[in-house]
């Protein structure tokens, strides 16, 4: 399918909009509500499968495929001969090696066991040199038909690469059903002018189950208690817990939260917005007179293995020179690595509360403050049973984990690059104080 026909897809799969709140007076009365006592309800249109940002665009090297894994399946992600983005199978089709370690040269994807070039259209383009001339049977050109590379739908956006995901990859992309309009996760199809801002971005990687760090961004009651310190807001510290007045609307592409001070007169704390499957926005006010947005992106690697991209836009601080001496990208790095390290041991021992049948036995009670997280999980279960995503490529525990060990790329779970930021703070810190100080000295 080329860009035209996914364009094309994307407009029949548009459908019509439709807008209904009329579910949150249902739990409006309720002090507590519970896990299990509510069927799930569900009006999001979009379940577990579809559009899901896997990684930005500067994280694929031009020699170099991008390698990752999404509900276990290993896939790689690389720019053909003409900068089509191309998503395929982590299988070589000559012996079934992985394209880890392998090179993309001249736009063609070499796998690293024999050196096997294949075409973006799946076709092998250099058998002569996996395969011995005086044993070419009579078959030799059936076998270069046959051939191929799997594939899925990928897209570059705003600086974000896409993947279509259904679980099962094609030979043909032209044969993918796409029932998911990628605008439904665009932000400028939310009022946000995107391009008036800029951003910095991390990526993190939790050794824990995907579901649950998504309730974690969407939880605001946590902020105050495990990140009052951190956050650089007067107004998000422990001694200021407070609860909110939400107007929580489900429509069919999105579940979205305002948060307004039960004081009225300090209007309005915050708005998160959840995309389905994976993305969630945080922002303040009209979308359009929002100074900052923060979008998170969360890719389920495996079972208990989740990452995250946040990306953190502001229509501040622009200036790349101001910017560059305040060490603003360091600092903010910074904040966020320790956001989410501070998050990563409730996380853990979260999952496993729930791996051991905890969470499931009604021995948990949400309060009317976790309305928003009710309505994700609602959402949730009724896609999990919809689509089963964790059954398409299942796994037992005797499976090599070398895709799970490899994709703990980034902290918390591997804190290598936290303290490598810290490092750079620091010398750039030490160099803006000993250079004037050097040349004070030299003129004296
Ligand atoms: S397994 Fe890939 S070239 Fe042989
Ligand atoms: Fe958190």
């Amino acid at each position: 399918m080329n860009e035209d026909e996914i364009e094309q897809f994307n407009k029949i799969s548009l459908g019509g909009e439709s807008s209904s709140a009329s579910a949150i007076s249902q739990i409006n009365n309720k002090k507590t509500l519970t896990n299990q006592s509510q069927k799930p309800t569900n009006q999001l249109k979009n379940g577990l499968l579809g559009w899901y940002a896997i990684c930005s665009s500067k994280d694929i090297k031009n020699n170099q495929p991008y390698s990752f894994t999404i509900y276990n399946e290993p896939l790689v992600i690389y720019k053909d001969k003409e900068a089509n983005l191309r998503c395929v199978k982590d299988l070589c089709p000559h012996r079934g090696a992985s394209f880890i370690g392998g090179e993309v040269i001249d736009g063609e994807l070499v796998c690293p066991y024999h050196g096997a070039r294949f075409s973006s259209r799946g076709e092998c383009t250099n058998l002569s040199r996996i395969t011995c001339n005086h044993i070419v049977d009579s078959n030799y050109d059936n076998y270069a038909s046959k051939i191929h590379l799997y594939q899925y739908v990928c897209k570059e956006i705003g600086g974000y690469i896409y993947i279509y995901y259904d679980g099962k990859a094609k030979t043909n992309l032209s044969e993918f059903e796409i029932t998911d309009n990628i605008n439904n996760r665009l932000l400028n199809n939310y009022g946000f002018d995107i391009s008036s801002y800029k951003y910095e971005e991390v990526v993190v990687d939790f050794k824990c189950d995907w579901a649950r760090v998504i309730e974690n961004h969407l939880d605001i009651l946590h902020l105050f208690w495990v990140h009052g310190d951190t956050i650089p807001d007067n107004e998000v510290t422990r001694d200021v817990i407070t609860s909110f007045n939400q107007e929580i609307t489900r429509e069919e592409n999105q579940i979205e939260s305002k948060y307004k001070y039960k004081d009225k007169s300090k209007g309005e704390f915050i708005r998160i917005k959840f995309l389905p499957p994976g993305r969630i926005v945080i922002y303040k006010g009209q979308p359009e007179e929002a100074r900052y947005i923060q979008v998170l992106d969360h890719i389920p690697l495996s079972k208990n293995k989740a990452r995250v991209i946040v990306r953190h836009y502001r229509k501040f601080m622009k200036n790349k020179l101001l910017t560059d001496l305040l060490l603003f990208k360091q600092l903010q790095h910074r904040v966020f690595y320790k956001v989410f390290s501070e998050d990563y041991m409730i996380l853990r021992t979260q999952t496993y509360n729930n791996q051991m049948g905890y969470i499931e036995k009604d021995n948990v009670k949400l309060l009317g403050e976790d309305k928003m997280v009710q309505y994700y999980w609602d959402w949730f279960k009724s896609s999990d049973i919809k689509d089963h995503p964790w059954e398409l490529h299942p796994k037992d525990s005797d499976t090599n984990t070398v895709h799970e060990d490899r994709s703990m790329l980034y902290p918390p779970a591997n804190p290598k690059l936290e303290r490598q930021n810290n490092k750079s703070i620091l010398i750039n810190v030490a160099l803006r104080i000993l250079i004037p100080v050097g040349l004070i000295l030299l003129i004296l």
